[in-house]
């Protein structure tokens, strides 16, 4: 089992420590902390009152933010790291450098199952992904921690697009 450390995000020498661990500057931290926090104010949860937020970093600097979206219907219902990607990859965005969640609970919460497959079509295993509770601590892991022994698009052929910088459209 993973050793799970949750830290404040006040706490500037933990977070420096963490930033210098996986590979994001301090301020890519606290702008990823700002966005996911207003990601999930835009949440559309009236069934679960569960709130949470989403923002997928990429390598060229871009910030692309999503919530989750419920319906009546409730296994219509798309979490927010899925809107996310939704969002992202059809605006063009590849090349992700790191992903957050925030939620209102604590500890924080972690992706789902579904999500962390929906982050490896798209992600290196290494790719960090910040986990925010409601009073900005956090705790981070790596895709590959969260979801081990995991299967892609290489195991159908299909060549990865993780490392393309920003295209299209
Ligand atoms: N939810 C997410 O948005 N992401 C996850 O990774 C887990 C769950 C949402 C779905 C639903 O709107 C609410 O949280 C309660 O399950």
């Amino acid at each position: 089992m993973a050793e799970i450390t949750i830290t404040s995000s006040s706490d500037t020498a933990a977070v420096t420590k963490s930033c210098q661990e996986f590979g994001l500057t301090e301020t890519e931290f606290h702008e990823l902390l700002t966005k996911v926090k207003a990601a999930k104010q835009t949440s559309y949860s009236p069934y679960s009152n569960f709130r949470v937020g989403a923002v997928l970093l990429t390598h060229s600097g871009a910030y692309i933010s999503g919530a989750n979206v419920e319906n009546a219907s409730y296994p219509v219902t798309t979490c927010a790291e899925r809107v996310a990607f939704g969002k992202a990859i059809t605006e063009g965005h590849r090349g992700f450098k790191a992903v957050a969640v925030a939620t209102d609970i604590s500890p924080p919460a972690s992706p789902c199952g579904m999500c962390r497959q929906c982050i490896r079509e798209f992600c290196d295993v290494s790719i960090p992904i910040i986990m925010f509770d409601g009073e900005d601590k956090y705790t981070i892991m790596r895709l590959e921690t969260l979801l081990p022994l995991s299967f892609g698009p290489e195991s159908l052929g299909v060549q990865s697009q993780i490392r393309q910088v920003q295209v299209l459209l």
